[in-house]
């Protein structure tokens, strides 16, 4: 993944449903955060690295009650997708509003680069910062910067979907520890946010809160893509894809050998298995 890549709205459709599975099995974390809710007006929310709005469309019906989300994302191509939304109206002044029984849901749609605009976004007035499938690109610095506005605004953070360096294939192949060493070594390339931490990231973010009284929570949220489940074998055949192709490019001398490997698993998608490790982050201000 080079620092200019973008994230493909198909790829991040055809991820949503494992995600949506995966979130509910770290929803043990909610009731302390449903907890902050405040006492009155409508949650303030910050969603950064939105993409189309998967972390809105899990999460928003979990909080519950009216809701005002800023989303905030560097591609403007996947800002756009948001008005195609079904169930959303367009408001004067580009907002967006999807009415639910217990209340409004508004969104306003923010175009940033997170390692420039941080700091811009209004963190003394939200109750929420929260992102999925995000904290992994970002580097040491750039979480710490996060931790240091979370704890001088004292906003909650919740941060799912981290990659965390699991992977589990079946039927095993013989390649499939090399290959995930390659593709680990590539997860730590720059992405726009410094030289990312990949599976470590969310620790990082974790003990430089813990360090300051902040309580928090990790819970895995592991995708399992197995036969049976809608979209399984189209998931196996973009991870395999996805992880050859980033292999190969961090050991172009082994590109040969990555090649085989992805043909091999292409052959298994029908029947074959795959867990991917996740952990979701809430962090709460100390009380
Ligand atoms: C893996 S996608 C996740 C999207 C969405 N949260 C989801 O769960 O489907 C990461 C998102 O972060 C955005 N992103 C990455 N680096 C960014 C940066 N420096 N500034 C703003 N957005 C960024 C990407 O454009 C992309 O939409």
């Amino acid at each position: 993944m080079s620092r200019r890549e973008r994230f493909d709205a198909d790829w991040l459709a055809l991820r949503e449903p494992f995600d949506t599975a995966a979130r509910e099995l770290s929803a043990r974390l909610l009731p302390a955060l449903q907890a902050q809710r405040p006492a009155s007006g409508p949650w303030r929310v910050i969603d950064l690295g939105c993409g189309t709005g998967a972390n809105l469309r899990w999460l928003a019906p979990h909080l519950g009650g009216p809701q005002e989300w800023l989303v905030v994302d560097r591609d403007a191509a996947l800002l756009r997708r948001w008005a195609g939304q079904a169930g959303f109206q367009r408001l004067p002044g580009g907002v967006l509003q999807r009415d639910e029984a217990d209340g409004p849901v508004k969104v306003l749609r923010h175009r940033a680069d997170l390692a420039a605009d941080l700091e811009r976004l209004p963190w003394q007035s939200a109750h929420l910062v929260t992102a999925s499938a995000l904290l992994d690109l970002a580097g040491k610095a750039w979480l710490l910067r996060l931790a240091g506005l979370a704890r001088a605004s004292r906003t909650a953070l919740l941060f799912a979907l981290n990659v965390d360096g699991r992977h589990a294939w079946e039927p095993r192949d013989a390649d499939d520890a090399f290959v995930a060493r390659c593709f680990a070594a590539h997860q730590l390339r720059d992405k726009g946010l410094g030289p990312a931490q990949g599976p470590r990231a969310a620790h990082t973010l974790a003990s430089a809160l813990r360090a300051t009284g902040w309580r928090v929570r990790l819970a895995r949220s592991d995708w399992s893509i197995h036969p049976g489940v809608a979209g399984a074998e189209a998931m196996q055949r973009a991870m395999a894809e996805g992880m050859a192709r980033a292999a190969a490019e961090q050991s172009p001398a082994d590109a040969a050998r990555v090649r085989a490997w992805c043909e091999r698993r292409l052959q298994q998608v029908a029947h074959g298995a795959l867990r991917v490790g996740h952990v979701d982050l809430l962090a709460l201000p100390p009380r």
